[in-house]
């Protein structure tokens, strides 16, 4: 009996020990699963992409480096031309069995845009953006990812095809603009800053930039035509050298002076990426079309197109706040259809 205190002290010290060793276990496993979930800092978000310098397509299981000029002149297999804009030929091509995009730059006075271009392409390799394979600058060339459905423009076209007939609706055409939206956001929001998508004086223009993939995606394309604003620092932008007319513009970049006065370059006021917003409800408008439900959408989306139109870039918002808008409509509209469809039941 007297030996039960000196007894449960030595009960308690064990105790003590095992309890010791489980905290240490337990600190330990969280560190552990630290390391384990907690990505490294440089680590690419999506581990289905690259790294910088290097591609995958369609099925290919590895990532490949860029091609290089050797590679680009000896593998690459040019079959015909799918496309021209001021700057670039665009050829198919074929490259190891497979279909891919070559642009050859059309005239040497435009080798400035070519190679902006470019530079752009490799720095904004994204899923917003198309596929870089391979460049020559000494050639003047660049090798994308090929898209048969070819540029947004051939839209209409495109959803008239019987193969696509399930995909003409206003879910899958709200859904384009807010692949559109995504694309200006991304821009706008870009690794190197906030940057403009200028090649954009009018609708039939602003919608050759991009391509539409496959599977009813859109991604940018032409990126000859990219400056960067830097609003802290005052670095504002203009889209190009040339006066700029129509109300598809924004009117930040009409001449200001009156017609008495003749447009001159220097005079001309700079501006900031909010031009790119002005011209969101022209773009998604196209991208919704005129089928059943269309009309109900931009009924929706009447609001957020009205402060993307404010006279003052000021006044509109950014891309991030219609992206927010769009997703918004596009959820209440689904889940309202979906009660409706429910109700029928
Ligand atoms: N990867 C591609 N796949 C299919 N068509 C393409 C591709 N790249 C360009 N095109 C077609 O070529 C046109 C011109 O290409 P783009 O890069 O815009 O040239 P530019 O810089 O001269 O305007 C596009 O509008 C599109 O119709
Ligand atoms: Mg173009």
């Amino acid at each position: 009996m007297e030996k039960r205190p000196a007894d449960s002290r030595a009960g308690l010290l064990p105790a003590l020990a095992l309890l010791l060793a489980m905290a240490l276990m337990n600190a330990l496993l969280y560190l552990c699963l630290d390391w384990v979930f907690i990505a490294p800092p440089h680590a690419s978000a999506d581990p289905s992409r690259c790294p910088y310098g290097h591609f995958r397509m369609g099925q290919m299981a590895n990532c490949s480096p860029w091609l290089s000029c050797e590679e680009l002149r000896t593998d690459v297999r040019q079959l015909k031309l799918v496309g021209e804009g001021a700057v670039k030929r665009v050829f198919l091509s074929e490259w190891k069995e497979r279909k891919v995009a070559l642009s050859r730059l059309t005239s040497l006075e435009m080798e400035e845009d070519f190679l902006h271009g470019l530079q752009m392409l490799k720095s904004l390799q994204s899923p917003h953006v198309v596929t870089l394979l391979g460049f020559c600058e000494d050639d003047h060339t660049i090798l994308t990812e090929y898209h048969p459905l070819g540029s947004l423009g051939n839209l209409e076209e495109t959803l008239s095809l019987a193969r696509f007939q399930h995909a003409n609706t206003w879910q899958h055409r709200l859904r384009l603009a807010l692949g559109y939206v995504g694309i200006i956001d991304y821009l706008h929001h870009s690794p190197l800053g906030t940057l403009v998508m200028c090649d954009s004086s009018d609708l039939p223009k602003t919608l050759s930039q991009y391509l539409l993939t496959t599977n009813l995606s859109i991604v940018a394309n032409d990126l000859d035509a990219l400056p960067l604003v830097n609003r802290s620092s005052g670095m504002l932008v203009k889209c190009g050298h040339r006066e700029l007319h129509g109300d598809f513009v924004a009117p930040e970049q009409l001449w200001p002076f009156g017609e008495d006065r003749p447009f001159q370059d220097d005079l001309m006021p700079a501006y900031d990426e909010k031009v790119d917003i002005w011209k969101i409800p022209d773009v998604s408008s196209f991208l919704l079309g005129h089928v059943e439900g269309s009309d109900m959408v931009r009924f929706h989306l009447f609001d957020i197109h009205k402060a993307c139109k404010s006279q003052s870039p000021a006044d509109r918002p950014t891309a991030r706040d219609v992206l927010d808008a769009y997703q918004k409509v596009l959820n209440s509209l689904r889940d309202t259809v979906m009660s409706q469809t429910r109700e029928m039941l």
